[in-house]
């Protein structure tokens, strides 16, 4: 029997319980640990940065803040061990060091807007954690040089008022919703309005800041060209955490003209539309960008719905030219004068992307987007004409909410090569066709809206001997195929990789990704892998 624990006994105890207790260290206290040795401080000083369940409500506003795709906010959904939220380079470069060190999964968010929402959900590796860029926001604009410093964490958005703010003839050719985060938007090529008169917002990049997967600072100049080639367009979340683009600005008119015209089937849609295809990417101005959005309308009758093609434009010039250039090459469409409304590039921003037109440009201040809702999206290159309007517009009646969105490519897209970049689509004749559909009720049935975009893309199946399937990385699809865990197979990975970024690219960035991040640090569920057993 034993009376009373001896005091060698009792300090066994103590060291037991000390060793359980550091066992029980939960990765929070971990990474606070880490980061406080890097910066020789007192681990509060990182309270407030590192956001966990221990402030729920803090947790889920900042978790929610900017994820676009409420699909990825269900209570299902896998949650992030915490959020990290940087306030300077170093706490990246700490983060980085610290999550290898600890052996923690990283997700990498800016704008939030990825479609698949990879940047704040792992559905193949837990525990993960986020580290949000959303407090790295800083852009600087130098007129003088037509450049400007962009911090990751920055919306388009924001970027498009600080130029308008120091210049009325300066631009960006950056996307079309100005609510999406520069740090993924540009990783993925970046296309809007201004593609076909000066390309990706990705060909207008000259200089980056990355924190790489060793936790170190790079440049343009110390990372060398072949990475900064791969970061241009080969999707985020792949080689390291971008922190600053270094952006061209781009020469617009003072004054710009916009135009938004809709034809339902009844009023020769399909005929007009046969018209856009042979003329929008290769015989229009480049100082034209009209795109087409199709979607089920009332019918004029209110008995039913029919299609609505919608024409929603940007011309780099005024309406007079604009007229002549219509009449010359889209005939069709009918435009007049009364259809053409001239205002400063700024305020056709925020008419594209659909603000009522008396919004004030700061809106875009607000640097976060307007709505969320459920959404699937998926997308298309093609290269010819699509001869499929009336099975398409009967497909779209069939679905609540969905959109089917045709962008011209072409212009100035051309003016580099298919290898200058990892976006490889530059050809005449592509343009880019997004399929959309989206709900706002939570218990609705998703498999339903899921099996109508598969039936609908299914369909738009290109013909065999004409061209594999290309698609868009910035309208992330996973239903292309997904990386298992730590996934290092290339052979899987070219069912989404050939589709993105066309075979000889995707060769390339495994090559990159292999030298620059052998340890695959940087892993999604459609990550470039690294293939050690393949010959590229
Ligand atoms: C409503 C809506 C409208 C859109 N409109 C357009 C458009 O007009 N034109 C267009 O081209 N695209 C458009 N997109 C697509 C958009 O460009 C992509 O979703 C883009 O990836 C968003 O970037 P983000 O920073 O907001 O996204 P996030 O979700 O934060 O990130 C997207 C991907 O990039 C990675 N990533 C994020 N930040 C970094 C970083 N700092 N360094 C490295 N990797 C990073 C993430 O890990 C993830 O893999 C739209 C998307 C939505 C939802
Ligand atoms: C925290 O670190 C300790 C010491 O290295 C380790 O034993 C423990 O498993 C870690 N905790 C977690 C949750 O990883
Ligand atoms: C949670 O965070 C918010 C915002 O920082 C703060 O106001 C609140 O007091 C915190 N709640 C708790 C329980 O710490
Ligand atoms: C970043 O902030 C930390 C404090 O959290 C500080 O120690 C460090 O010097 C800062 N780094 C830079 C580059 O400002
Ligand atoms: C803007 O660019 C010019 C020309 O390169 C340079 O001289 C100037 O210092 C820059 N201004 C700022 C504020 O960086
Ligand atoms: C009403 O319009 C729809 C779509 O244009 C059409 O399919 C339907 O036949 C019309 N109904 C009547 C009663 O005209
Ligand atoms: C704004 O829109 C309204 C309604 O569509 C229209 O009447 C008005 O003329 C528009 N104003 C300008 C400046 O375009
Ligand atoms: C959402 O969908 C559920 C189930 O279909 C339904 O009962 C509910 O009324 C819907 N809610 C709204 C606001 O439409
Ligand atoms: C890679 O994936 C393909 C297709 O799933 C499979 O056939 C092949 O065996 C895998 N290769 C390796 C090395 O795992
Ligand atoms: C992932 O693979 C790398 C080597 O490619 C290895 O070093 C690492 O430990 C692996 N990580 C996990 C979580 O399996």
């Amino acid at each position: 029997m034993v009376s009373s624990p001896s005091s060698s006994y009792l300090s066994i105890i103590v060291l037991l319980l000390s060793v359980l207790l550091i066992d029980s260290a939960s990765i929070e206290e971990n990474f606070t640990q880490c980061l406080s040795s890097y910066f020789s401080s007192n681990p509060t000083q990182f309270s407030t940065i590192i956001i966990t369940r221990k402030n729920e409500s803090l947790f889920t506003s900042t978790l929610d803040s900017t994820a676009q795709n409420l699909r990825y906010l269900t209570p299902s959904t896998p949650k992030p061990e915490f959020i990290f939220t940087p306030l300077n380079e170093s706490h990246v470069q700490a983060a980085v060091i610290c999550s290898n060190k600890l052996g923690i999964h990283m997700r990498i968010r800016s704008g939030g807007h990825d479609y698949e929402g990879v940047s704040y959900v792992s559905e193949i590796e837990t525990p993960f954690i986020i580290i949000d860029l959303a407090k790295l926001r800083t852009i600087n604009v130098n007129i003088t040089d037509n450049s400007a410093w962009v911090q990751a964490g920055a919306t388009i958005g924001e970027v498009y008022y600080r130029i308008s703010e120091k210049s009325a003839v300066h631009g960006f050719p950056g996307g079309i919703c100005t609510s999406i985060g520069v740090g993924g938007h540009i990783a993925g090529g970046g296309f809007g309005t201004l593609a076909r008169k000066y390309g990706l917002a990705a060909d207008n990049v000259l200089d980056a800041k990355l924190v790489d997967a060793k936790g170190r600072l790079l440049d343009r100049e110390t990372m060398g060209e072949i990475p900064f080639w791969a970061i241009r367009g080969g999707g985020g979340g792949n080689f390291g955490i971008i922190l600053w683009w270094k952006i061209k600005l781009v020469p617009v008119p003072k004054s710009v003209t916009v135009f938004t015209v809709s034809k339902t089937t009844e009023q020769g849609a399909e005929e007009i539309f046969n018209q856009w295809q042979d003329v929008a990417p290769s015989v229009i101005d480049n100082d034209l960008f009209i795109r087409v959005i199709f979607q089920p309308v009332s019918a004029a009758n209110k008995t039913g719905r029919t299609i609505s093609t919608s024409y929603n434009a940007l011309f780099l010039g005024d309406a007079n030219r604009l007229l002549k250039v219509m009449q010359q090459n889209f005939p069709k469409l009918g435009l007049t004068e009364k259809d053409c409304l001239e205002m400063s590039w700024i305020k056709s921003v925020l008419y594209i992307a659909g603000y009522p037109n008396d919004t004030n440009p700061n809106v875009l201040l607000q640097g976060k987007s307007t709505f969320q809702n459920y959404f699937k999206g998926k997308s298309d290159i093609f290269s010819g004409q699509v001869g499929a309007f009336k099975e398409l517009s009967r497909r779209l009646l069939q679905e609540d909410d969905p959109l089917l969105i045709w962008n011209p490519l072409g212009g100035a897209l051309l003016d580099h090569s298919v290898y200058d970049s990892p976006f490889f689509y530059r050809s005449e004749y592509y343009y880019l066709v997004e399929y959309l559909t989206s709900w706002h009720n939570a218990s609705e049935d998703v498999s339903k809206h899921l099996d109508w975009i598969r039936e609908i893309y299914k369909y738009m199946t290109p013909p065999v001997d004409t061209q594999s399937r290309a698609a868009y990385v910035n309208y992330r699809d996973l239903d292309l195929g997904v990386n298992k865990k730590n996934a290092t197979n290339f052979t899987e990975a070219a069912a989404w990789g050939n589709v993105y970024y066309g075979i000889n690219n995707f060769k390339s960035l495994v090559k990159i990704k292999r030298k620059v991040d052998p340890e695959n640090v940087f892993r999604h569920e459609q990550s470039i892998p690294v293939d050690l057993s393949i010959k590229v």
